[in-house]
């Protein structure tokens, strides 16, 4: 498997130290006051979603897998990303499903698709940001006509 540097460097930022500050930072800070988009709000969005087969591209830590309600019944998940830290992290973190680990580079077979989830999650945190922002100005003109 040949690997770009472009893609080497977009997996090679997620180290041991930096998934150990990860939820805090990116999680916790980043996505409510960057995004605009709280972890809460995807959680809520990730349950909407999950199915006890899941695939989870990308894993990060493991957060959302920790954190979901996964339907009744057996568990089947598998964890592929290119990181083996991330790997690691996110397995142990939800061994109590006994998750298979792929390492792979998902652009390799797949990089349409990465991107338009990628796309949409972004067009989500927009939505929201938006949905958000509108509902501020509304309250403030509501507040002017009182
Ligand atoms: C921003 S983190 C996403 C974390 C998780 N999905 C979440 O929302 O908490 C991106 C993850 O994608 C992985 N990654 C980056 N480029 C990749 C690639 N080309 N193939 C597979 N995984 C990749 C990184 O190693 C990292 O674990």
């Amino acid at each position: 498997m040949e690997i770009s540097k472009e893609i080497e460097a977009g997996q090679a930022i997620y180290s041991k130290p930096v998934l150990s500050i990860y939820d805090l930072w990116v999680l916790g800070i980043s996505n409510k006051y960057i995004w605009k988009c709280p972890t809460s709000h995807l959680l809520k969005h990730f349950n909407q979603h999950i199915t006890s087969n899941h695939l989870d591209v990308g894993v990060g830590t493991g957060y959302f897998l920790d954190h979901c309600q996964f339907p009744t019944g057996k568990t089947r998940i598998g964890l592929l990303d290119l990181n083996q830290n991330s790997l690691d992290q996110a397995a142990k973190r939800i061994e109590r499903y006994q998750p298979t680990q792929y390492q792979y580079n998902v652009l390799d077979k797949l990089d349409r698709s990465y991107w338009i989830i990628w796309i949409t999650y972004c067009q989500k945190a927009a939505r929201y940001s938006a949905r958000r922002y509108c509902r501020k100005i509304l309250k403030k003109a509501a507040s002017q006509c009182a």
